[in-house]
């Protein structure tokens, strides 16, 4: 197993190309279920993420493989229609694979997901959502097992958005009988992204990008060629690194819509930012300014930076407070970050950063993927050496962060462990 080791007071600078967007491509890569042919995903993250999905595809007989950036998918010979408990409980994405499966072949067995680190995570929407259609749903032995003849279009209403949930739906509604409407929908760019795969596939959908979204159902769709859009959440998360350590970065490959609140806030955190067509290039040459967030679905603050920011605000001079809505327990790193010497009171899903406290490296544990992320960025500003364990976590959601980190003039070390 892996760690990485960071010495502390080494400032980000230099320019980085951002990765395709984890996201995007696991919601576009099921949606290979949905028509036989050869697919080619060009800007594929290389990332463990995207081989679980491709085993899991693999085990349903569909061939994928991944060169450089590019994903090469063969849906021509589905021949399962199961997803198993050990592809998805490294990866509740795996669900995306129920409604396609189920609009396709009139059959899914997909294991339920279970918990996650940070809590639970329930599955119950996207249940819901393909019963609408028409699904006939039971659970047994930690099983979904879903059948329908024919999906038929229908009305759903999501009380509340689910970016999972909406991606399900949206694929099972494009070979079902007749039109389906989706109020309340997720508007989240990896969710528009899929949407318009769908439609380069064949499909008819109207409302893209926004919350009501009609699919009027197809026969067949076809097999296509599609770029993953930029990883919106590893352009926040770089840009955070500079600025937390008071540098200079330019990044490329990334839509700065997709990013607008995350430019506010560091803004308003005392960044120079200045925004191009498909770059982002950000300056920082003092602590920050504290600024309280408030995690939204799309287009707010997006939950998935929810840690960083925490890490970040821990350099500010003064109190910010950090509020949680859409996973209230996602609070893991707090008490990692406190090992490092942070200060910050958690009451239910609002954690209060008391900043500009001495930080000092230390043995820390990565728990899940975005926590992982706030250790790294605050062992760059700590005092000394941070050793951060259980890296696993960090490689499900940032390609090659080492080296990423080297190229911007920051030694990240990856180092093979005993320790677990
Ligand atoms: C996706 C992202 C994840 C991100 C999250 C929120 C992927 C692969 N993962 O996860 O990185 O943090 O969106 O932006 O795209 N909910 C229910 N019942 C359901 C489904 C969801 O109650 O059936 C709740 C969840 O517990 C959560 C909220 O809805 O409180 C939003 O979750 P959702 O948007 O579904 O997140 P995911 O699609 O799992």
């Amino acid at each position: 197993m892996d760690k990485l080791v960071i010495e502390g007071g080494q400032k980000v600078c230099g320019s980085l190309k951002i990765s395709g967007a984890k996201n995007g491509c696991l919601a576009m890569m099921p949606a290979s279920i949905l028509a036989p042919g050869t697919y080619h995903f060009k800007n594929t993250p290389n990332l463990t993420d995207v081989w679980t999905m491709s085993r899991l595809l693999g085990s349903i007989g569909i061939f994928c493989e991944l060169n450089d950036d590019e994903l090469f998918v063969d849906s021509r010979n589905i021949n399962k229609f199961e997803a198993p408990y050990e592809h998805v409980k490294k990866m509740r994405a795996s669900f995306y694979v129920l409604g396609p499966l189920l609009a396709r072949w009139g059959q899914a067995k997909v294991s339920l997901p279970g918990g996650c680190a940070w809590g639970p995570r329930p599955v119950d929407l996207h249940l819901k959502g393909l019963e609408k259609l028409g699904a006939k749903i039971e659970l047994e032995a930690g099983y979904v097992l879903a059948k329908a003849d024919k999906l038929q279009g229908n009305r759903f209403h999501f009380d509340s958005p689910s970016v999972g949930a909406t991606g399900n739906l949206l694929m099972a509604a494009t070979l079902a009988k007749g039109t389906t409407q989706i109020s309340n929908a997720a508007m989240e760019p990896e969710i528009t992204a899929l949407a318009r795969m769908l439609v380069k596939m064949g499909a008819k959908i109207d409302g893209i990008g926004t919350s009501i979204i009609e699919i009027e159902g197809v026969d067949s769709l076809q097999a296509v060629e599609e770029s993953i859009i930029p990883d919106r959440i590893e352009a926040g998360t770089y840009l955070i690194a500079a600025a937390i350590t008071q540098g200079k970065i330019e990044i490329t490959n990334v839509n700065p819509y997709h990013i607008a609140t995350v430019i506010d806030k560091l803004e308003e955190a005392g960044c120079e930012i200045d925004v191009s067509n498909d770059r982002v290039t950000l300056e920082m040459n003092d602590f920050p300014k504290p600024v309280d967030i408030t995690t939204s679905v799309y287009p707010g603050m997006p939950t998935d930076l929810q840690a960083q920011w925490i890490s970040f605000m821990l350099q500010a001079k003064g109190t910010s407070k950090i509020t949680e809505t859409i996973y209230k327990d996602r609070f893991k790193h707090i008490p990692e970050l406190a090992r490092l010497g942070a200060d910050v009171e958690l009451a239910d899903n609002v954690a209060i950063v008391n900043g500009g406290k001495r930080l000092t490296g230390a043995v820390v544990m990565s728990s899940d993927l975005r926590a992982s992320a706030s250790l790294v960025l605050a062992a760059l500003v700590c005092e000394g050496k941070t050793e951060i364990l259980r890296i696993y976590h960090l490689d499900r959601g940032y390609e090659k962060i080492d080296k990423k980190f080297e190229a911007l003039g920051v030694s990240v070390k990856r180092v093979k462990t005993e320790l677990i």
